[in-house]
């Protein structure tokens, strides 16, 4: 079938005929049919350098030679059960109780939403408080007791936070309180104010691009200690990316409780809730029936043919220097994009953590939220549509990834596809 039939038939049956929330100007919504590597291909055969790399799960790049082998061989073994656990699943379970700093135990999920769902319900469960404390911008997922404060067009007013989509019920909204990122000082007063009710502080330890101050992340901690509520880091992005022991191992700050998602499903179903075991052991299928229990269960979760999948990625995440070169290839990525940026006189800076970069219109790296509602954010998308006409597969708007697939050619095309972008935006000379 034919682009055009493609798009037809999406526009009729989807919403926008979209996946989600990304509406990219006409025209530049492919139908992708194959990806390899750094590269994602259209049915029409136009290539594509992909940095959304799966929205973050696919650190290793498309269709690596050594999770396909996992996946044919585990499609041959089984795709699927429920009531018993398999064998690859309880290997992955050691391996990323392994992997993550203070890890006592851990449930499976099939999201990173599921994920921080399960961890804010465990912290309402545990402390007896019907509270969570959410940081504005930050983003957890699609459930109800995410959706608060997400991307709101103005700043929040502090501790409520602004629905980012209707059908939140006011009684489940009224349990998210909201504060600045990077802002210990609000952060500790709204925490204090509300302590009574506070079950925990869920946040995102790199908030999207915006990498936390020296110090935030400890003082969160101790707050959380203080006022015995549960800390838990949404690691769903940072998680195997910053490091193999994610923004925990990367940062030195351990959570109570961590989501991760994205790179442990190395593209398919996997997420996970780790951290200290009295928590997590809220959900021992002994307690049911007793009042704390905390139910934990799905049809996916464990799901074996992305647990086969997430083994033969993390065996290559444990290479040494791994991690390394790829901050190391980022950061030159992003070097020659900011050289560029400077060549062409464009008001934009690279903001680079580990391996997520985004070019930004904004004068200094943003510390807050409220600094990113500021900077020039029709700039951002405009240039990154401008990416996207020259063949750079971004999500405008949104921070994006290296992964180890991307080449010396990829970076040179892009930097190229940046200049382009620069000389279109400033117009005709
Ligand atoms: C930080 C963070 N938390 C949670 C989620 C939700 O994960 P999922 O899309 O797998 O439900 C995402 C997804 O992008 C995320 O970036």
């Amino acid at each position: 079938m034919a682009d055009a039939e493609y798009r037809e038939i999406a526009e009729r049956v989807l919403p926008g005929g979209a996946l989600g929330t990304r509406l990219n100007p006409e025209g530049l919504r492919p139908t992708i049919a194959s990806a390899s590597g750094s590269r994602i291909t259209d049915v029409a055969g136009t290539e594509w350098i992909d940095y959304v790399c799966g929205a973050g799960a696919l650190i290793l790049g498309h269709q690596h030679p050594a999770v396909v082998a996992a996946v044919q061989r585990q499609a041959s073994r089984s795709l699927h059960q429920y009531g018993g656990l398999s064998d690859v699943s309880i290997e992955l379970a050691s391996e990323l109780i392994d992997a993550v700093p203070g890890a006592e135990r851990m449930v499976f999920a099939a999201t990173g939403s599921e994920a921080t769902a399960y961890a804010m319900r465990m912290a309402r469960a545990a402390t007896g408080r019907p509270k969570i404390l959410k940081l504005e911008g930050g983003f957890h997922g699609n459930h109800d007791y995410a959706g608060i404060a997400v991307a709101p067009p103005e700043p929040s007013p502090y501790p409520r936070g602004m629905p980012f989509t209707a059908g939140i019920p006011d009684p489940v909204a009224d349990t998210v309180l909201v504060a600045p990122y990077n802002d210990l000082e609000k952060l500790s007063a709204i925490a204090h104010e509300h302590a009574a009710d506070l079950a925990g502080i869920i946040v995102e330890p790199v908030q999207r691009i915006i990498r936390p101050r020296p110090g935030f992340l400890e003082g969160v901690r101790e707050l959380a200690d203080e006022l015995g509520a549960v800390l838990i880091f949404d690691e769903v992005v940072t998680g195997f990316r910053l490091a193999y022991g994610g923004a925990q191992e990367y940062y030195g700050v351990r959570a109570d409780l961590a989501a991760f998602g994205k790179i442990i499903g190395a593209g398919g179903p996997i997420a996970a809730v780790i951290g200290k075991a009295a928590l997590i052991d809220q959900a021992h299928p002994g307690r049911i029936g007793t009042p704390g229990y905390v139910y934990v269960s799905g049809t996916l979760h464990g799901n074996p043919l992305a647990a086969a999948a997430s083994l033969a990625t993390l065996a290559e995440l444990r290479k040494p220097g791994f991690y390394e070169a790829l901050a190391r290839r980022t950061a030159d990525l992003a070097a020659g994009i900011t050289r560029e940026l400077e060549t062409q006189e464009r008001p934009a800076i690279v903001e680079a953590v580990g391996s997520l970069w985004q070019i930004l219109h904004i004068a200094e790296p943003p510390i807050r939220y409220t600094d990113l509602l500021a900077s020039d954010q029709a700039a951002n998308l405009e240039f990154d549509v401008e990416l996207l006409r020259r063949g750079i597969n971004v999500i405008p708007g949104l921070r994006r990834f290296v992964s180890a697939a991307h080449t010396d050619e990829d970076f040179a095309q892009t930097i190229k596809a940046v200049a382009a972008a620069c000389r279109t935006m400033k117009g005709p000379q």
